[in-house]
């Protein structure tokens, strides 16, 4: 699969090896940054990730920021993504299976290096289960569409 990877400052470090680590397990990597460990804005990576994930350049995305939280909410706010943050394997299995997730979000100040392996790898080899979930995750990507609510009337 082709996976783009993402981070603010403080994920960069995490990004970089995981970079190296999903290569490993022989998948393309697009690195859309940060580069540098010069303070970053996370939304501005994970929009980018996001949007570059939507318009179908790749297949997956993983961000890393501090706590994982901050750039998976941006992410989120794209039409079509649907980015899980997680901290253990269990989350990221099943965010494959029941939500279809295309995108995961990392906190390098909450999982080593290790886990974030084990999450990663996990997340990579689990396939989406289809059948009754697949009802709901169109609904989730169907909310991108409904205009958001008036406090009229
Ligand atoms: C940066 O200090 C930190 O706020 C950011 O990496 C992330 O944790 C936000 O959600």
């Amino acid at each position: 699969m082709r996976i783009i990877v993402a981070s603010d400052h403080a994920g960069l470090e995490l990004k970089n090896g995981l970079a190296g680590y999903i290569r490993q397990l022989g998948h393309d990597v697009e690195d859309v940054g940060t580069h540098t460990s010069e303070s970053v804005d996370y939304p501005t990576f994970g929009e980018r990730a996001a949007r570059e994930l939507a318009r179908g350049v790749a297949d997956r995305a993983i961000l890393v920021c501090g706590t994982g939280q901050g750039i998976g909410m941006a992410a989120n706010k794209v039409p079509g993504v649907r980015c899980a943050i997680v901290s253990d394997t269990y989350s990221a299995r099943m965010s494959r299976e029941h939500n279809d997730a295309n995108a995961i979000a990392l906190g390098a100040r909450v999982v080593g290096e290790g886990l974030a392996e084990e999450i990663v790898g996990t997340w990579l080899s689990t396939d989406f289960l289809g059948g009754r979930h697949e009802r709901r995750v169109r609904m989730i990507d169907a909310i991108d569409a409904i205009d958001a609510p008036t406090t009229e009337g």
